[in-house]
């Protein structure tokens, strides 16, 4: 059996909510989004060692943490950095295999995170992929330009899977101050083979304040209809 760590990212701001508190300490049916999130990954039975990458000065984080069996370490100022952080905090005790999430992606299942385990065992990394559903077009300065093409498009979660010592290696490649919009890049960038799963639509990132009205009410009719 492989070991199996992860790497939840939680050390943004949430510049696009906005508010006096970070996103993954907002409450959503009663629950902070990070517990949920730890919560739904650990409930895969499939990690066996955590690591959640926190702000410098957090202090919301320990009363969270607290409730699980999980480690923490500081993050940077950009999500390349909380993940290299993240990265260096396993080196010593290393795992096979590492999962990199977001804090922000609460509704993650059990089966996603099976299906991209499993692809680690023929390729170096896996990534969960969605085709997009609305036309894309070019825009610039409010004008509409042109189509383009969906079919050669796909829409990228998290968790990322990775074998450690190869992303390791990939972000030693990579030069120091650059910042990724994710992991896979820098696998990409590295040359290290990818595997793209199956992504969920349930697996939305948190990320403007409609999407915790629409989660809070699908929580709602969820234990509704229980
Ligand atoms: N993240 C992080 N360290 C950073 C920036 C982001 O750990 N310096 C984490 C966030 O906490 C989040 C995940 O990376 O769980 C995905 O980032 P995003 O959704 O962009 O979150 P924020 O950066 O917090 O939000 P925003 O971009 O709106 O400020
Ligand atoms: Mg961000």
């Amino acid at each position: 059996m492989p070991k199996i760590a992860q790497i939840i990212v939680a050390a943004g701001k949430g510049a696009r909510i906005g508010g006096d508190i970070p996103k993954q300490y907002r409450l959503l049916g009663g629950k902070t989004v990070l517990e949920r999130t730890i919560a739904a990954t650990l409930s895969s039975g499939l990690i066996d060692y955590t690591v959640v990458v926190i702000a410098a000065g957090d202090t919301k984080a320990a009363d969270v943490l607290s409730n699980f069996d999980v480690h923490f370490v500081t993050g940077g100022a950009t999500r390349t950095d909380s993940v290299k952080a993240g990265l260096s905090a396993l080196k010593d005790d290393a795992p096979d295999y590492v999962l990199i999430h977001d804090a922000a992606r609460p509704f993650v299942s059990a089966d996603l995170i099976a299906r991209l385990v499993e692809a680690l065992a023929t390729h170096q990394a896996s990534v969960p992929v969605l085709p997009l559903v609305d036309a894309v077009k070019t825009y610039d300065k409010d004008a509409i330009g042109t189509d383009i093409d969906r079919a050669g498009l796909r829409a990228v979660q998290t968790p990322q899977a990775f074998h450690y010592a190869d992303i390791v290696n990939a972000f030693n490649a990579a030069p120091a101050d650059a910042s990724f919009a994710d992991d896979i890049a820098v696998a990409k960038d590295a040359g290290l083979s990818i595997a793209a799963v199956n992504g969920s639509r349930d697996n939305i990132k948190l990320t403007y304040i409609e999407d915790f009205t629409r989660a809070e009410r699908e929580l709602m009719s969820d234990t509704n209809s229980r």
